[in-house]
């Protein structure tokens, strides 16, 4: 079943780009706004619970402030919690984010399980990144809060990437732009390309669910049809939203 959450002041929550640490509200109300969204994908039967370790995650946006070089993010501050969020309550041992930029949509996910927000112990967590410099600069990033190397950077063409990778993927993030002629349609040949490697019950989470929705149309019309996807909640909370779907 295919569900939107979607609030009052979505059309008009929006950031600066140019300032990603900017607080666009009041913390009480961010954290309210993504429990509301967090509530629907748990009784969509998309999470388990809504539980998620509020203290980590402050600790880990404060070090992505202190450490990353971002030039611009269109994830706003509900967005970056609800990406923690989703993360810290399903625990993925395998995650893959594709078309991540400088690092930060990629961290926002994977900041769940490195670093200062950590709360479990995750398997392989890849984010990847078809420009050579943006990937350099996300390894770096990424290398300042992780030490470790559990969460890596790969520079290549994600639908590529998807289909050699040969491990369980349980939670999927979508975020590449493609080439001038797919654009954000580019979502769909990534979640085919890695779909048998995706468990019942993995994650997929599409930004630019309200923005690109042209784009996507056929990415939004296969995760919405219960034939394919158990489950699928447009979360609307910011001029970008986030298509959240289980299968
Ligand atoms: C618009 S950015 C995402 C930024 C993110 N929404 C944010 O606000 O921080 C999309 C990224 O996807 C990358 N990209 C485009 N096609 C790709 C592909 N086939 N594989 C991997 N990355 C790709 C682009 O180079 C770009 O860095």
């Amino acid at each position: 079943m295919a569900r939107t959450f979607q609030t009052d002041d979505s059309g008009t929550y929006r950031m600066d780009y140019a300032n990603p640490h900017a607080a666009l509200e009041p913390i009480e109300k961010e954290t309210a706004v993504v429990d509301e969204a967090l509530a629907v994908l748990r009784d969509e039967g998309i999470l388990p619970h809504t539980d998620y370790d509020h203290a980590r995650f402050l600790a880990h946006r404060e070090a992505v402030r202190e450490a990353f070089e971002i030039p611009w993010t269109a994830i706003t501050p509900r967005m970056q919690r609800l990406l923690y969020a989703v993360n810290a309550i399903t625990r993925p041992a395998g995650m893959i984010a594709a078309g991540v930029f400088c690092g930060n949509t990629f961290i926002s996910n994977a900041g769940a399980a490195v670093g200062p927000g950590a709360c479990y112990e995750a398997e392989d967590l890849v984010g990847i990144e078809i420009v050579p410099a943006e990937a350099e600069r996300a390894e770096r990033n990424v290398r300042r809060i992780d030490p470790t190397g559990l969460a890596r950077i790969v520079c290549d063409d994600a639908v590529h990437f998807a289909e050699a990778y040969e491990r369980p993927i349980h939670l999927l993030y979508l975020d590449a732009d493609g080439d001038a002629e797919r654009g954000k349609g580019i979502y769909f040949d990534i979640l085919r390309a890695a779909w048998d490697r995706m468990p019942p019950g993995a994650v997929v989470c599409a930004h630019n669910s309200v923005n690109c929705a042209a784009r996507l149309r056929h990415y939004l019309d296969f995760v919405r049809d219960p034939a394919h996807v158990r489950a699928s909640v447009n979360v609307i909370f910011d001029i970008e939203g986030l298509e959240v779907s289980v299968k």
